[in-house]
């Protein structure tokens, strides 16, 4: 790189929340909406009369937004949004990252030195007062629930319907959904297969809206499922046997090394040998496109500042090496095709 562009380049990220909330006000303001609907363009004029801000507001976002080459200007002064502009306001991946960064994370950002420091996440006082984020889900602002389940279920729903024919090869009866937040999961595989019973390992507080969620809108499979709420980090928690498959989907990436294997260790010391330990998880060395692995490399940092101070998006490696460690082999590992991210290890305690 020339040092001129190298200049520019630090200039970028030394400004970089500046163009981030110059988008953000845009949304917020209709602009970019306002952008993507006309084809032919819009005047700093037009903007202003049909959002009712002046045109010294138009102006200084416009500006940096065409700086940072979100919308570009023609010859008649017209704005349009570039190819960058378009996935900001229309690619379901990026505007769940944005919002994810905007509402769970920009405030809490601002402590990842000490959240580094002191492997606690220092940033979550911004939120609410838990030790991890977990604790706190039930209890977030409606605005800033809804862009961390957005963020949460944009990666693992588009897996599902993959994830099922995989795990459904081997007809299993009763399946732990371990981390089965909303009940997303249980939902789809009672509906998938009407025989299969499920029950839900929770911390207490997503249980309890799991629970409202199956019974007030999916009260037809509500009776082949249960509910075990329970802290996997209490040292005393334990995961009984009875099921033939344990499924953990965007589970066990939020714990560090060591407890990882610890909850495996609760899994093994109850499991059946047949039973199958699934793991869905996104793994930085299995991503194809280089969006998907910037996301995951900064949704490390969210585990840091934001939900416990001491996990984050592992490699495969990392996990292989876990489950060796704790008494499984890998049986299989299935790499998700269709709009997915995620890989599906298919485990055996080892005999
Ligand atoms: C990232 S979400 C994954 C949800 C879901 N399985 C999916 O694929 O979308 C992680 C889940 O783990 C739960 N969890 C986090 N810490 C936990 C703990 N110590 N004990 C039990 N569950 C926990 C959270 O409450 C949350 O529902």
């Amino acid at each position: 790189m020339k040092a001129l562009d190298a200049l520019f380049e630090a200039n970028k990220i030394a400004f970089s929340p500046f163009v981030f909330q110059t988008v953000n006000t845009m949304m917020e303001l209709g602009m970019m909406d306002l952008l993507f609907e006309t084809k032919e363009g819009q005047t700093i004029g037009q903007i202003a009369d049909k959002t009712s801000i002046s045109k010294y507001g138009v102006t200084v976002l416009f500006e940096m937004a065409e700086c940072a080459e979100i919308i570009e200007r023609d010859e008649q002064d017209r704005y349009t949004l570039t190819k960058v502009g378009f996935f900001l306001v229309r690619n379901p991946m990026t505007l769940a990252n944005f919002h994810f960064t905007n509402k769970i994370n920009y405030k809490g950002l601002f402590h990842l030195t000490e959240a580094i420091r002191d492997e606690k996440p220092a940033g979550l006082k911004e939120l609410g007062e838990w030790k991890t984020i977990y604790e706190g889900l039930s209890s977030l602002k409606e605005e800033d629930k809804k862009a961390w389940f957005e963020f949460d279920h944009h990666y693992s729903d588009n897996s599902f319907g993959e994830a099922l024919k995989i795990i459904f090869r081997q007809h299993p009866k009763q399946i732990f959904d371990i981390g089965g937040n909303t009940g997303k999961w249980t939902i789809a595989s009672t509906s998938h297969d009407e025989n299969v019973k499920v029950t839900i390992f929770d911390l207490p507080q997503q249980i309890k809206i799991a629970k409202a969620n199956i019974e007030d809108n999916h009260p037809n499979l509500a009776s082949r499922v249960n509910y075990q709420p329970v802290n996997l980090l209490d040292p005393s928690s334990e995961i009984p046997g009875g099921a033939d498959v344990y499924w953990m989907s965007q589970f066990l990436d939020c714990f560090s090394e060591e407890e990882i294997e610890a909850i495996l260790l609760k899994i093994k010391k109850h499991a059946s040998t047949d039973a199958t330990v699934f793991i869905m998880e996104t793994f930085i060395d299995d991503q194809r496109f280089p969006a998907a692995k910037y996301s995951l490399v900064a949704t490390s940092l969210y585990f840091t500042v934001m939900a416990n101070g001491n996990s984050k998006m592992y490699a495969s490696s990392v996990f292989k090496y876990i489950l060796a460690k704790a008494g499984f082999e890998i049986v299989k590992s299935h790499q998700l095709h269709e709009n997915s991210f995620h890989t599906i290890l298919e485990c055996k305690i080892k005999s």
